[in-house]
């Protein structure tokens, strides 16, 4: 069947929308006659992208229950060849690190994540590369999965030299049973094709998130630049502190405050409180509505933090509902950072997760959401589970963002344990990670980037010495690799000198001034972290007259001159004038010949060019 400029709808998860673009479906119908089982393949094309989005839809036409025990949602052969695969593996920390390696026949990679949520331990994102693939040469395809939850890519060469992958919802503990007449919808699949290596295929999954997938109206509007008192201040504030550091972020034009854990019910570490999400007076006697009223007093927003997925063992939720939280019956339930995760398989939950999170946003003026989600989920109950909560998330989700649709949402989950494209959906923007060292998010920023649009990327600035690594660095480098995401501040603003706050007060006024470029640019990644002691990025606005670049030399060199670094994407017969020094370069120059970066004497430096074309 054809489906004519329509894209597939998958209920209760998000999937591609059809916004203004043109696409056709078409639907090819399988038959088991035996066992009576109906498979129906969806392959939506988009005009203006080389993607390709995959999705089934299995349904029982037996007399009897059918049980599934996999359901992937594509299943692509690749012509013979060489290919490598390229996967993000990492941990707490250290997310969507980046690994290469070369497939041979007999060898499966089996790349999967049976965490509960897509994980830091591998995103479900996989590329297949020619091996001279780079990040302008060669053939590429992604494969993106719009999907939070239990995941797997699997790569195989058969006999004859094809190349199968496969990507889907993760078969471990999978299992869904299907009584006569039901059906069983996956979750889709985003392949992407390049023949211009990893940079083309980057910018074509940033248009199509940004275009197709994310819902939120924030994907299109200038973000607010935030200041979060979490590495500020940890459990350890009160109303009067936050106050204080509300003047100050004030005074340097940062336009919104958010408020992170610890604000309800026992919540003085992270022993207890999860679940209660009523405001702890003794902490903020104003309660969030007063709090709120008085930041924008000081003019400026307010957000708030939520943990709405998890409880305490040390919380009156639970000590009302102990069998909301998932529990294999009679058996004790693991604890990680003390906590249990809420059982979103249960319509009661999901409601009182919906209504608790909905009484606060409807009662004070709260226009920014962190979601947190800060552990595993293990004990799942039954095969199939994760779907299930992963259904229970995307409900809860949906609602809640389209009944405060003027409120921007960041995902998070332990820094960027679920950076995936089911959350983009929802929300558009997530933190990247609780690793907020500018050298380790160099890495960390460079690898999202592949396949995630950089303003999806949460970054902030926060003190030196950094609290993950203790690396020292200037506050230029910490602001200059953050300008690249949506950029804030995280760190006691009291604490800095009026030195300090006077250089932020230029920096936002840059970061404000970037921001459309950022949002809206095509990106180019020109020398890598992974392979070099520079890191390099490049945002070029559509009509090629705004370009941002930024370089940095991780470790400094006795005797060194440095190389000009090329750029990309430029209109070779525009003139671009630097906006910070007035100098001009002609186009061709900077694309052919490179512009030399001045660094610091030091290691850890970097240079900005903020590129205007001259009329
Ligand atoms: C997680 C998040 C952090 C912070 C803490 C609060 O680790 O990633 O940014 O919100 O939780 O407990």
């Amino acid at each position: 069947k054809n489906h004519h400029d329509a894209v597939v709808e998958i209920t209760g998860m998000p999937a591609l929308l059809k916004g203004d673009s043109k696409a056709d479906t078409l639907e090819v119908v399988l038959e088991d006659a035996i066992i009576g089982l109906e498979v129906h393949l969806f392959y939506t094309v988009f005009e203006e992208y080389n993607v390709l989005a995959r999705s089934a839809v299995l349904v029982n036409q037996s007399q009897e229950e059918l049980c599934l025990r996999s359901a992937y949602s594509a299943s692509v052969d690749l012509p013979q060849g060489e290919y490598d695969v390229i996967h993000f593996p990492g941990s707490w920390g250290r997310e969507r690190d980046q690994v290469r390696t070369h497939l041979t026949m007999g060898l499966k990679a089996e790349l999967e994540s049976a965490r509960g949520g897509s994980s830091a331990q591998l995103n479900p994102f996989v590329m297949i590369a020619s091996p001279d693939a780079d990040e302008v040469h060669g053939e590429v395809y992604g494969f993106a999965l719009v999907y939070s939850g239990n995941h797997s890519t699997v790569a195989k060469i058969d006999q004859f030299g094809y190349l199968r992958v496969q990507q889907g919802m993760n078969p471990h503990q999978f299992e869904w049973k299907l009584a006569p007449g039901e059906h069983f919808e996956t979750p889709q699949c985003v392949i992407c094709y390049s023949d211009a290596g990893f940079g083309q295929m980057s910018r074509e999954y940033h248009d199509l998130i940004r275009n197709n997938l994310m819902r939120s109206a924030w994907a299109k509007k200038d973000r607010p630049v935030l200041i979060n008192n979490w590495e500020g201040t940890y459990f350890g504030f009160t109303e009067e502190k936050l106050l204080a550091m509300a003047d100050k972020a004030a005074e340097v034009g940062i336009d919104l405050f958010v408020l992170d854990d610890g604000w309800f019910g026992k919540r003085d570490d992270d022993r207890s409180g999860l679940g209660d999400w009523f405001v702890n007076k003794k902490k903020l006697p104003s309660g969030i509505d007063g709090l709120a009223a008085k930041m924008n007093e000081k003019g400026l927003k307010f957000g708030l933090w939520f943990e709405p997925e998890m409880v305490s063992p040390d919380s009156d939720l639970y000590r009302a509902h102990p069998d909301w939280a998932i529990h294999v019956e009679e058996r004790e339930p693991a604890l990680s950072r003390h906590q249990l995760v809420l059982d979103l398989s249960k319509p009661e939950v999901c409601e009182y997760v919906i209504q608790v999170v909905s009484d606060i946003l409807a009662n004070a003026n709260v226009e920014y959401v962190k979601w947190d989600m800060n552990r595993q989920i293990t004990d799942m109950p039954c095969n199939g589970y994760n779907h299930k909560y992963t259904l229970g998330y995307y409900k809860i989700m949906s609602i809640i963002t389209e009944r405060f649709p003027h409120i921007l949402f960041e995902g998070c989950s332990s820094g960027g344990a679920r950076f995936d494209l089911g959350v983009l959906a929802y929300m558009p923007q997530i933190w990247a990670s609780d690793n907020s060292d500018a050298i380790a998010r160099l890495k960390i920023q460079y690898s999202t980037s592949m396949c995630y649009p950089i303003a999806s990327i949460s970054s902030h600035v926060t003190a030196s010495p950094n609290h993950q690594n203790g690396r020292l660095t200037s506050l230029k480098t910490r602001a200059d690799v953050a300008y690249m995401g949506a950029f804030g501040y995280e760190l006691d603003i009291t604490k800095m000198t009026d030195e300090e706050l006077q250089i932020v007060k230029e920096q936002i006024v840059l970061d404000k001034q970037l921001q459309e470029l950022m949002r809206n640019g095509d990106f180019y990644r020109i020398l890598s972290p992974y392979d070099t002691n520079y890191c390099s990025w490049e945002v070029v606005s559509k009509d090629k007259k705004k370009v941002f670049l930024f370089v940095c030399r991780v470790l400094n060199k006795a005797q060194t001159k440095e190389s000009p670094v090329k750029l990309q994407g430029l209109d070779e017969d525009k003139v671009y004038r630097n906006t910070l020094t007035g100098q001009e370069y002609p186009g061709s120059m900077l694309m052919y010949k490179g512009i030399r970066p001045h660094f610091r004497w030091e290691d850890f430096a970097t240079d900005i060019f903020v590129l205007e074309s001259v009329e």
